[in-house]
């Protein structure tokens, strides 16, 4: 095998054959990633040695967890450029979608407005009148809870829609306008794998003093992100898609937001004082954990940021663009498929969506599989692209930084001999 610039011996599952003795060709880090040794470790380790409730003990081994928790708590801020105090652990990127929106709808219900203080808590007033905008490219984590906010207040909610090859089209920005409250979008599209044009769709929020959610969970994995620089309001992301465990993920949001949003679940930890008639809240993040945290999983998940980090983003992003680049020419010469998405190596990732004529996308997933190539298949949590394309249901490849050059082979050597097994080449 070629080089990666994360050693494959890293990753003990990748050494496992599948189907009958085939080697394992994972693609499909998109819909969740594998995990190096030092994730497993790290992980393991909490429940062995360092098991003890995060915050609410005076003893050593709670002592100890609460330091790897807020340790893990800098690694991933780290990561993406913000403050430790920015970052909410939830339990992945649809919990942080939704955590803001049901404030939201909250604060629009009467409740909890006052509850932060300051005057940021009326920008997440929405009510008859004010505008949501998502875009035509999400996954509907991104699509659903901004339906439901909007069923729940009156508010209208309107999307920016795509260019031909699946890209959002800035000639739809004019969508956001004075009334507009939020604007929710992703990085990168887990379909299409095209790169939004952040710095446009922020400065035309800015323009009219909409808050800006950034669905980052098909990014930060793949190449450098910066959320300061990226100058979003919030941003959220998932542990498992970035080498770290399931059942974790981050809610970043600007301090002085956190600080005048209320909390939308009540419970443990999350408290200042309470009385029989009344409570008073924490301070963020903390406002926003309430109840017993996935705390071994925090600390995969940071062990996971440290690790990307130690190998360096740049790396990965110049890797994966390589990997990328040799795909999608090799997909080019493939008669009957057709790639969903930009077909050039230009502003997009190694999240490959294609379509084979003649061929359904599950039948395609299940030949790949034969040949021990593992990809996606189906609507990928994303039907409005897909009908953007004309499809019902796509099969999608998706790289990691495990990935080499002969495993893209060996995928397009099998994609090549999918029409001709379904007796489709005359
Ligand atoms: C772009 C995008 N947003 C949101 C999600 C939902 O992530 P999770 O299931 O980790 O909450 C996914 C998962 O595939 C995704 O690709």
């Amino acid at each position: 095998m070629s080089h990666s610039p994360a050693p494959r011996e890293d990753f003990p599952i990748l050494s496992r054959t599948v189907r009958g003795g085939v080697p394992l060709v994972y693609l499909d880090s998109g819909a969740t990633s594998q995990h190096p040794q030092r994730v497993l470790d790290a992980v393991r380790e909490m429940d062995v040695v360092h098991d003890g409730a995060v915050k609410r003990g005076s003893h050593q081994l709670a002592e100890e967890a609460t330091v790897a928790f807020e340790e893990a708590r800098d690694r991933v801020a780290a990561l993406v450029g913000v403050e430790p105090g920015e970052v909410v652990w939830t339990s992945g990127t649809t919990q942080s979608i939704n955590l803001v929106a049901y404030v939201m709808s909250n604060v629009a219900a009467g409740r909890g407005a006052s509850v932060g203080g300051g005057t940021h808590s009326e920008r997440f007033r929405v009510g008859p009148g004010d505008v949501i905008v998502t875009t035509r490219a999400e996954h509907h984590a991104n699509i659903i809870p901004w339906q439901e906010l909007c069923l729940r207040t009156g508010a209208e909610l309107r999307w920016l829609d795509l260019t031909e090859d699946g890209r959002i089209d800035p000639a739809t920005l004019d969508v956001i306008d004075e009334r507009t409250k939020l604007v929710a979008f992703t990085h990168v599209s887990n379909v299409s794998g095209s790169i939004s044009p952040v710095a446009q769709i922020v400065a035309a929020a800015k323009r009219v003093g909409a808050l800006t959610l950034l669905d980052a969970c098909q990014s930060v994995p793949h190449m450098p992100v910066d959320f300061k620089e990226l100058d979003v309001d919030f941003a959220v992301f998932s542990g498992h898609k970035m080498l770290g465990p399931t059942g974790v993920g981050v809610l970043d949001g600007r301090r002085e937001l956190l600080d005048a949003m209320p909390p939308y679940q009540f419970g443990g930890s999350m408290i200042e004082l309470v009385t029989m008639e009344a409570t008073t809240y924490a301070a963020p993040p903390a406002r926003f954990e309430a109840g017993t945290q996935p705390v071994a999983q925090a600390v995969g998940m940071g062990e996971a940021a440290a690790y990307l980090m130690d190998i360096g983003m740049e790396k990965i992003e110049a890797h994966e663009q390589m990997l990328t680049k040799r795909m999608l020419e090799g997909m080019r010469p493939l008669r009957g498929v057709r790639v969903l998405g930009p077909v050039e190596c230009v502003e997009r990732t190694g999240s490959v969506a294609f379509h084979v004529d003649g061929v359904h996308p599950h039948d395609v997933g299940q030949y790949l599989d034969s040949r021990g190539v593992a990809v996606r298949v189906g609507h990928h949590c994303a039907q409005p692209i897909h009908r953007h394309f004309g499809v019902y249901a796509s099969s999608r490849v998706s790289v990691g930084p495990y990935n080499t050059a002969e495993e893209i082979d060996m995928f397009l050597e099998a994609l090549a001999g999918v029409r001709n097994y379904f007796r489709l080449e005359d």
